[in-house]
């Protein structure tokens, strides 16, 4: 398996990963694949953050990790995370999320956080986002928004979290 990241000549093949992901899963609202596109053209979209798994030539998972503010500090959000269905139950997933934050961690972000499912994120180190002082922005379950720190000694934080305006949360 390879990972990269993802280059415009990738945008339409993710496109349609994204949307086949989605399709069956249990939470999605339809939308992800175009929140992406929407994502890809803002002031939050940092492209070494959106990257893609390959295997044997073909794209089969991606993840993309976009810039999000807790009080004065830029963090990370992750969202979406999608493996193609006939690839997904492989690592896919787990080598996406290392290999995202590893390139986050790279580039000085501190702090990632997801709204998912807590079986999934958990494996992966994340915790109840209420843990790290940072609460979900009204309309969102709090229970659901998790966070993990890249760093052994980060900064103070603590606010709300404000996701990109592409979210519309
Ligand atoms: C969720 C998703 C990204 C997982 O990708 P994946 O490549 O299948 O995950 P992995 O194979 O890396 O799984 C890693 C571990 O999590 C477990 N796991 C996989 N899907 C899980 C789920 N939905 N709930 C709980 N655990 C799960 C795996 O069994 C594996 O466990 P192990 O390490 O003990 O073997 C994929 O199923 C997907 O694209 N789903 C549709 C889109 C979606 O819901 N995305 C997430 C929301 S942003």
């Amino acid at each position: 398996m390879i990972l990269r990241q993802e280059l415009p000549k990738d945008y339409e093949t993710v496109h349609h990963l994204i949307a086949d992901s989605f399709a069956t899963a249990e939470h999605s609202d339809g939308n992800e694949a175009d929140l992406v596109a929407a994502l890809r053209t803002g002031p939050s979209f940092v492209p070494a953050l959106s990257r893609v798994a390959e295997v044997q030539g073909e794209i089969v998972g991606h993840i993309l990790l976009t810039k999000a503010h807790v009080g004065s500090t830029t963090v990370l959000a992750l969202a979406p995370l999608s493996v193609k269905p006939q690839f997904q139950r492989q690592g896919i997933g787990r080598a996406l999320i290392l290999d995202g934050h590893a390139v986050a961690k790279r580039l000085g972000f501190s702090y990632v956080l997801v709204l998912g499912s807590r079986a999934y994120y958990t494996r992966f180190g994340y915790a109840p986002a209420a843990r790290f002082h940072i609460e979900a922005p009204k309309g969102v379950p709090s229970d659901h928004l998790m966070a993990i720190c890249l760093w052994e000694n980060p900064g103070p934080i603590h606010g709300t979290l404000i996701y990109g305006k592409e979210f519309s949360l």
